[in-house]
């Protein structure tokens, strides 16, 4: 890839929570030669607050936090980019597609008991494994008519990464 092709894709990273969403994202994104970004930088104060506080997210202090990402995507619409985001909705997916629709989704995807070993070594943020169990309970896996590939997540990031590059609309 370089700066004179026409069009690099833009890109969801999309999984659970330690499915590897922000270590292979920023790998797919310097194969690309595009920008990175996480959706968490993406929450207004209110929601940071909240979350802060211990109290779950709902659906409406996740729209303008979406809508955050979605205008990110559009900027990068025709340049690429790559964001990692749990998506884990089919709505929320519909959301940041809204202005582009040719958004492309790669699904981080494996089983529970090895994303919980992972998550078990990672040491800067914990996550129970009550918490694990409902993400893959609120999981709406890619439906035939969206823009998108599972990738699974066996192996080392690089090997996930190239896996995910090979997958893309290029
Ligand atoms: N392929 C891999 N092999 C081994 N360890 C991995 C692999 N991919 C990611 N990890 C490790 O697993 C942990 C979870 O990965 P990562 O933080 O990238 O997941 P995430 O999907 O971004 O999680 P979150 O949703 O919480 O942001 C990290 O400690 C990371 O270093
Ligand atoms: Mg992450």
């Amino acid at each position: 890839m370089t700066a004179a092709d026409p069009q690099l894709p833009v890109v969801v990273v999309m999984g659970v929570s330690g499915s590897g969403k922000s270590t292979v994202g920023l790998l797919l994104a310097q194969r690309l030669g595009v920008p990175y970004a996480e959706a968490d930088d993406f929450h207004p104060a209110e929601n940071i607050a909240k979350m802060s506080a211990g109290h779950p997210l709902d659906d409406a202090d996740r729209a303008p936090w979406l809508d955050a990402i979605g205008a990110w995507i559009k900027a990068r619409d025709g340049r690429g980019g790559v964001v990692s985001c749990s998506a884990l909705r089919r709505r929320y997916r519909d959301r940041l597609r809204a202005d582009a629709p040719d958004l492309f989704f790669v699904h981080l995807d494996g089983p529970l008991e090895l994303i919980s070993s992972r998550l078990a070594a990672r040491m800067e943020h914990f996550m129970p494994p009550g918490l694990l169990r409902s993400q893959f309970d609120a999981l709406e896996p890619l439906e035939a008519d969206e823009n998108g590939t599972v990738v699974s997540i066996e192996g080392g990031p690089q090997a996930i990464a190239e896996r995910a590059y090979e997958a893309l609309p290029l």
